[in-house]
């Protein structure tokens, strides 16, 4: 049995929660998200690599984590390799499903994917590269929106999903130029994909989900040493934690409940 960490500034993780949870029930589950430097896709790039190795270092070594998934494209898409170099153990990253959108698209004929992400995610190098690589015979167009994350988060926390809104903020891609595949690449949208489809009928959505699923599974295969599990992690286990203890965090938590965490507590380095 292996302690997993999923890792995201909110609560776009619990999307690939759900994945990773369903394929792999039998193991310990974490989940560690930085309200308090919410949103990520507004940080500079340096303040989030320093920010995401400060916690994850920390975290990691205190609670004794075998794997750690950074559930957030904004983060994945940036400090992956200096996490890497730091942290010793496997680090899986989602990062916008740009190639299976692309095959997706080529498997049908088709030609327009839209990348619906965050602000600093669609300004990336390597979301440019990821393109030039596995996309570079098809029409891309990008939106980066704040706001979508905020709406998953309040509907997470309990509110309504304004929908008069979210047409407004997908404007570009409704009428004549609406996207064959639109990739979720954030980890928050996928919690909105109902309203995504209504507001986009026909257009196919895909998310990085099941990928990380089967990248975890095939990890949990490896031989690698799962630490040891000490009676306090097995009491920790399924447990949410968050960088402020602040009201809506404390709302949110009802959402995690959901999917089987308990308590909420904060975590400081
Ligand atoms: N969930 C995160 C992602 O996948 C980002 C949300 C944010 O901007 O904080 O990109």
């Amino acid at each position: 049995m292996a302690n997993i960490l999923i890792f995201d500034s909110g609560m776009g993780g619990l999307s690939v929660y759900r994945e990773v949870h369903r394929a792999l029930p039998a193991h310990q589950y974490f989940y560690l998200f930085d309200n308090a430097c919410f949103p990520y896709g507004e940080l500079g790039e340096a303040r989030l690599v320093e920010r995401v190795l400060e916690l994850l270092t920390v975290f990691v070594a205190r609670h004794h984590i075998d794997i750690v998934i950074i559930a957030c494209n904004t983060a994945s898409t940036y400090v992956l390799p200096a996490l890497r170099e730091q942290l010793h153990i496997p680090v899986v990253g989602v990062v916008p499903a740009i190639k299976p959108a692309a095959e997706y698209c080529r498997s049908k004929g088709l030609k327009h994917i839209g990348l619906l992400a965050t602000p600093g995610t669609v300004s990336r190098r390597y979301t440019a590269e990821l393109v030039q690589r596995f996309a570079a015979d098809m029409q891309i167009s990008m939106l980066g929106t704040t706001e979508l994350v905020r709406m998953a988060e309040d509907k997470l926390a309990g509110e309504t999903v304004n929908i008069s809104h979210l047409v407004r903020i997908l404007t570009p891609w409704r009428g004549g130029d609406k996207p064959d595949a639109l990739v979720l690449g954030c980890t928050h949208f996928p919690l909105l994909a109902n309203e995504l489809s209504q507001c986009l009928p026909k257009v196919h959505l895909i998310d990085s989900g099941e990928a990380i699923a089967r990248r975890v599974s095939s990890l949990l295969l490896q031989p690698f040493t799962a630490k040891r599990i000490t009676e306090q992690t097995q009491q920790l286990s399924g447990r949410v934690y968050c960088t402020e203890l602040t009201a809506k965090a404390k709302a949110q938590s009802l959402a995690f409940a959901k999917e089987g965490f308990t308590l909420i507590s904060e975590f400081c380095v």
